[in-house]
């Protein structure tokens, strides 16, 4: 990669909705089971937005969080993207709307969609800015609320999935010859396009919801089983091709990061790649498959429960509609400067009290 400038990422966030839906609430819904949700997906519960939680709000929930993480000023960010396939509105975009809201007074700020592979779209366009030397800092978001978008008396669909919202914060390298984006690598396939679909949720089909029978065809649909043989090709290729890249082999891969959407493909890829199951990061019993936040999601409370311990190998991998899938190699080296300012405070007065 000929990129001038390296780039480091400095900060990590998230935020969920209040509410929370565990399988046995769904057993009043659905025929279905916990047992069958938790063997066959890993879900135990997720969380879905109530009234007044909107994806714009869970955007700048996390995009709080990774600045404060981060400890940066916001007015110090250059440019917002925001990874959704289930914005608010189609415009303004949700980037717009979390860049009045942090004041980052000088951001660009766009939306982009790339389904649940977005927030590696958008750590690779980031790294791009960065690397050609137009912007300096950049906050990329992965937001999504599907619980919108699904038919709760599908029981195919409406188990899987979560709302929720993680952010990355990346910044221009100060040193010289130091990049810890190790390797990107995007893909697509459209012609997979119809097995991961929301149909007739845009302008296609401009008098969606003006009948009942008109507003079922806005549910996600998807042909779960052919997404899953895609998917645990995807993972492994994704891994790979990034190592090659990145000049590296795929046991000097610290920890898995991979998109939150079952764990039978999370194992089955990461039993393919040799990674042993300390390496691989999951929650996804806590939240579900929440698309485009679920790498973020993911990399956050594995730091936060000291999984991932600084400085680490990561390689984050997305696969989901379009179809799309991707891969990105990074070396983690931010700490919590939150947690650094209390630790701190702590022995100040440990010391104080020893006087
Ligand atoms: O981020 C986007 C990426 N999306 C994914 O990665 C999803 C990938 N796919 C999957 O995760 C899995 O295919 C599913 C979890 C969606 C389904 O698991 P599966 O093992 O592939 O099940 P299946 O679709 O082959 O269905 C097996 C049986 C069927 O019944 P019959 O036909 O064998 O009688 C389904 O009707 O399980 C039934 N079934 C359920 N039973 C209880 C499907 N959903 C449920 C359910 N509860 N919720």
């Amino acid at each position: 990669m000929n990129l001038q400038v390296g780039a480091k990422l400095i900060g990590v966030g998230k935020a969920v909705p209040r509410s929370v839906v565990t399988n046995a609430d769904l057993e009043g819904l659905v025929d279905t089971s916990d047992e069958w949700i938790t063997t066959r997906t890993g879900i135990r519960q997720r969380h879905v937005v109530s009234e007044g939680e909107t994806a714009t709000g869970l955007a700048i929930e996390a995009a709080k969080d990774a600045i404060g993480f981060a400890a940066l000023d916001p007015a110090k960010i250059d440019l917002i993207i925001v990874a959704t396939s289930t914005p608010d509105n189609l415009y303004p975009s949700t980037a717009c709307m979390v860049q009045a809201a942090i004041g980052a007074k000088q951001a660009a700020a766009f939306d982009m969609e790339a389904a649940c592979t977005g927030i590696i779209y958008a750590l690779a366009v980031g790294q791009q800015f960065i690397g050609s030397g137009t912007f300096k800092t950049v906050l990329m978001i992965g937001v999504d609320v599907h619980s919108r978008f699904l038919n709760w008396e599908d029981r195919n669909t409406c188990i899987l999935f979560g709302d929720g919202a993680g952010a990355f914060i990346m910044q221009a390298s100060q040193k010289e010859n130091e990049n810890d984006m190790l390797a990107t690598y995007l893909r697509a396939d459209g012609s997979g396009g119809h097995l991961l679909c929301i149909p007739n949720s845009g302008v296609h089909y401009p008098h969606v919801g003006t009948t009942p029978e008109k507003a079922t065809h806005r549910f996600l649909q998807m042909n779960g089983r052919a997404v899953y043989e895609f998917a645990i090709n995807a993972v492994p290729d994704a891994v790979k091709t990034a190592c090659a890249r990145a000049g590296i082999e795929v046991k000097d891969i610290d920890f898995l990061v991979p998109h939150q959407a079952n764990q039978r493909i999370i194992k089955a890829a990461a039993e393919r790649l040799g990674f042993s199951p300390k390496q691989i990061v999951s929650n996804l019993d806590q939240y579900g498959n929440t698309s485009a936040a679920s790498i973020p999601l993911a990399m956050a409370d594995a730091l936060m429960r000291k999984q991932i311990i600084p400085p680490a190998v990561c390689v984050l991998v997305g696969f989901g509609g379009g179809l799309t899938w991707g891969s990105a190699i990074i070396r983690w080296t931010a700490f919590d400067q939150r947690q650094i300012t209390q630790e701190n405070q702590n022995k100040e007065k440990t010391i104080g009290s020893t006087i």
